[in-house]
């Protein structure tokens, strides 16, 4: 498995992801627009067959980086994906100057939880109602540089 810059042509695969893990899945023309924003940190996973098996998207803002989105195709899961992804992150961090990452999670969402705080991320608080289709409260966490 490789992590590498997020492209133009992992669009469609991204979108066929996006139906598949999330409840509010991005269109392809939020998949272009987000490719386009500045100060951003897109990063793909492709297997060992040049197919996309996860991706990760995040902002950020003079030394504050918001994580976005992550996700890693079903069939791949429990292979370390999603902490190369976020690895890969916090290695971008470090060499910006970026010394935080928040980041909000469903309460619920216990395969991510445990892969934030595996990877470092700390729970900061809790916003009821935060989200929507279902009602759920967020999970705030952070990562800070060291
Ligand atoms: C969360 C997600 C990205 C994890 O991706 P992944 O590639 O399977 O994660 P990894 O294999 O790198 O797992 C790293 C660690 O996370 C934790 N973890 C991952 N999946 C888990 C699960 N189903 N149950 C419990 N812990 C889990 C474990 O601690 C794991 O380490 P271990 O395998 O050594 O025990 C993936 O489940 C996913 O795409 N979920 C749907 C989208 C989503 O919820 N995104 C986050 C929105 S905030």
């Amino acid at each position: 498995m490789t992590i590498r810059h997020f492209i133009e042509t992992d669009i469609p695969a991204a979108a066929e992801l996006e139906q598949r893990c999330f409840s509010d899945p991005w269109s392809q023309k939020g998949l272009r627009d987000t490719l386009r924003e500045e100060r951003a940190c897109f990063l793909a996973a492709e297997d060992e067959n040049g197919r996309l098996c996860g991706y990760l998207n995040a902002t950020w803002v003079l030394d504050e980086c918001s994580l976005n989105r992550i996700c890693t195709d079903p069939g791949c899961r429990r292979n370390g994906v999603g902490a190369a992804l976020l690895d890969a992150l916090q290695n971008f961090c470090r060499e910006h100057q970026i010394v935080f990452i928040f980041l909000e999670v469903r309460e619920s969402n216990t395969a991510a939880r445990n892969l934030y705080r595996k990877s470092g991320f700390l729970e900061t608080g809790k916003r009821p109602h935060f989200y929507d289709n279902p009602d759920e409260t967020a999970v705030l966490m952070q990562w800070t540089a060291e």
